[in-house]
This record gives C-alpha cells, sequence and structure tokens, in this order.
C-alpha cells in the first residue's frame, strides 16, 4: 500500500480542480487546506477531514482526491451543490484547547471565504465540532438549519450504504434476496459503521466486526451478535459482503487478491487505490458498489435540508434512493460489460454536462 511521495507542487499540476486555499497554523502546527473542485452545480461543499498526516503533502493529496470524489458524490445525486472538501492536517496530537482553537480558526477561514466553501462533518470530527465552527462562519452545512433536527450524518450514510448493499445482492443473487442468512464484514465501527452494523444485524444479517480499536469492535460486536475479525485478517475472512468504513485505499494490489467475498459495499471515500483496481474488482468477479455513489446518505440528508428540498421526515426514504441508482448502475454496466465504475462514471458526466448546456 501507500502512494509515491509528491510535493505540493506536483501533487496541483496532477488535478483537474478550480484551486486550493491553503493556511500554515502554527500554533496547532497544522495545515488547513481547502481544496475547491468543481462549481458546475453549485457552491462547492464538503465534510472537514481531521488527522494526523506524516507529511502536509500528504493531507493535501486527500483533500485533493477526496474534493474530487464529493464533485461526483453531488452529481450522482442529482444535488445542487459542487465538489470540495477541507482538510486540517495536523503534525502532531493535539489537546482538546488546542484542538477547539484550531477548529475555531477554521471557521474564521471559511467565514472570510464568504460563501465559496461550506462544510461538515467527516472523518475526524463531531458534531459538536460543527456546532463549534459554526460559531465563526455561517457555512456549515453538516448542522440542522433549525434548533432541532438531526445533527449527525453518520446514521443516514450507514442507511445509504444499507440500501445500496441490497441492490448489490440483489443484481448478484436476484430480486427478492434479503440480508438474512448473509455475512457481512465491516471494517472500521465508528460513526458509519456502528449504525451500519446495527441495520445489518436488524435485518437478519451475520455481522463480522473488525477495528484498529479492539475496545470498540469487541463493544460492537457484543451490541449486535456479531464476531470479532482482527484487522489483520479483514481482508482473508469470507463473507458475502466486505463494507469498507474507515480509511480509504483499502482496496489495492495486495488486499484485493486477499478477498473472499462476493461484493465490496462500503462507506469510506477513495476505496480504490488507483481506479485500474476496478478492473482487477472485476476479474476476480467481485461486484464493487462505486464510493462516491453508496456513501452519499450523510451528505445527501444535509444537503437537501439546507437546499429546503426536504424535510426530516422525508430525509430517509430520500437516502434510500441510493439503492435504486447503484440498481441502474449496475444493470447499465452489466449490459456493457464493464465496471460498475464506469457506469458511474457517466452518470456523473451526463448530469455535469446537462448542466454546462443549460
Ligand atoms: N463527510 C461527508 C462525505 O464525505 C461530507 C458531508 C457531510 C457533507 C455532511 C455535507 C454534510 O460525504
Amino acid at each position: 500500500m501507500g502512494f509515491p511521495e509528491q510535493g505540493f507542487l506536483s501533487l496541483m499540476d496532477g488535478w483537474d480542480g478550480l484551486g486550493v486555499v491553503v493556511r500554515r497554523d502554527p500554533e496547532a502546527d497544522a495545515w488547513i487546506f481547502v481544496a475547491l473542485h468543481d462549481d458546475t452545480l453549485g457552491r462547492p461543499v464538503g465534510g472537514c477531514r481531521m488527522k494526523r498526516y506524516s507529511r502536509p503533502e500528504e493531507g493535501l493529496r486527500d483533500a485533493l482526491r477526496l474534493a474530487r470524489g464529493m464533485t461526483w458524490k453531488w452529481a450522482a445525486m442529482g444535488l445542487a451543490y459542487g465538489g470540495g472538501k477541507a482538510v486540517l492536517a495536523l503534525g502532531r496530537d493535539l489537546s482538546t484547547e488546542e484542538r477547539g482553537s484550531l477548529l475555531l480558526r477554521f471557521g474564521e477561514l471559511l467565514e472570510s471565504l464568504a460563501g465559496a466553501y461550506g462544510t461538515g462533518e467527516d472523518l475526524g470530527t463531531t458534531p459538536e465540532d460543527m456546532r463549534l465552527v459554526a460559531t465563526r462562519t455561517r457555512w456549515v452545512v453538516g448542522l440542522p438549519p433549525g434548533e432541532d433536527g438531526p445533527s449527525d450524518p453518520g446514521p443516514y450514510t450507514a442507511l445509504g450504504v444499507l440500501a445500496g448493499m441490497r441492490a448489490a445482492l440483489a443484481h448478484r443473487h436476484g430480486d427478492g434476496t434479503t440480508l438474512e442468512e448473509r455475512t457481512v464484514l465491516v471494517q472500521g465501527v465508528g460513526d458509519v459503521g456502528a449504525p451500519l452494523a446495527r441495520l445489518i444485524a436488524a435485518a437478519g444479517g451475520r455481522v463480522l466486526v473488525s477495528d484498529v480499536n479492539g475496545v470498540r469492535a469487541a463493544a460492537v460486536a457484543h451490541e449486535v451478535g456479531g464476531t470479532v475479525v482482527a484487522p489483520s485478517d479483514a481482508y482473508d475472512a469470507r463473507c458475502d459482503v466486505y463494507a469498507p468504513c474507515a480509511l480509504g485505499a483499502t482496496l489495492n494490489d495486495e488486499t484485493i487478491e486477499r478477498l473472499r467475498c462476493g461484493i465490496v459495499a462500503g462507506s469510506a471515500n477513495n476505496q480504490l487505490e488507483a481506479p485500474r483496481h476496478a478492473a482487477l474488482l472485476a476479474e476476480r468477479g467481485i461486484l464493487y458498489a462505486p464510493d462516491y455513489v453508496i456513501n452519499g446518505g450523510g451528505a445527501m440528508a444535509f444537503g437537501l435540508l439546507h437546499l429546503g428540498e426536504e424535510e426530516v421526515e422525508g430525509l430517509e426514504a430520500r437516502v434510500r434512493g441510493i439503492g435504486d441508482a447503484l440498481a441502474e448502475i449496475f444493470a447499465e454496466s452489466a449490459a456493457r460489460g464493464e465496471s460498475p465504475v464506469e457506469a458511474a462514471r457517466r452518470r456523473v458526466e451526463r448530469v455535469l454536462r446537462a448542466a454546462r448546456d443549460r
């Protein structure tokens, strides 16, 4: 696993986006990257990731790839936002106070961008963090617009992944297939993986739980009547569905050979280490649900609320629509004898082209 080391300039050179706002934050020994990828459909909006990186360049790489993924995600769902992503790249662990003040400075930066970018929760940030950021800026999308309403996108993302998983199972095993008697390996039981494990268990599925945090894995496994699988064994586990719900790039030369599942359907962003890994999965007969389509539920729920296009009561039904989108993508890719990644890209291009022609 791993990417070749690249510097800022060569990373930017290989990227097709609008631009990046870069801010050095010496107080927290951090870098803030706000990558703006595309505004064809609307203002760039995407999550705010906070993570330690061995080099700031790795944070920039994440921001660039994730921002592009957001363009595709909004387009695949047909929502009027563009693609962007914020990464707060940490050089060391922060105290609670340092972390909080970094988030406030991030909020001030967003406010200074005057709406050029809106943000929400992502890996390493919480609904509380978003509330903190929102004390400095109007441009937090990942919070309910009113006093009440949901504040956590995770359960909506999980709901969309479950709908996509059902679509993948139906594509493979025929309509009427259920999750009963199926085994799903959930890798990473955080904000999305944990609610996903609960939904699968509630639908009668068997859950294998893997997490780098052994305590968390044991707790979720206990709760859903599942079995813990050690992180190093996750790729070799026999299962119907492998659901990557943690970091990206877990589908690579080393892991794809080891997989013993029929379907990959999970919430992580950027699951394929490189585009060619989609073909490798197809060669092995593994059905892959494109990450940015299946994991859009959280962004969709909050996007719909902020655009005023849906009430809280209607969100779950809208998010379940992700299953229908994936069913179409699987059907189109099967008809053309190509990977679902290509059918998904065509869907995105159709939406973007229609918007440009308008
Ligand atoms: N973390 C979300 C994603 O990657 C981004 C998001 C969350 C955007 C909430 C808006 C609101 O899809």
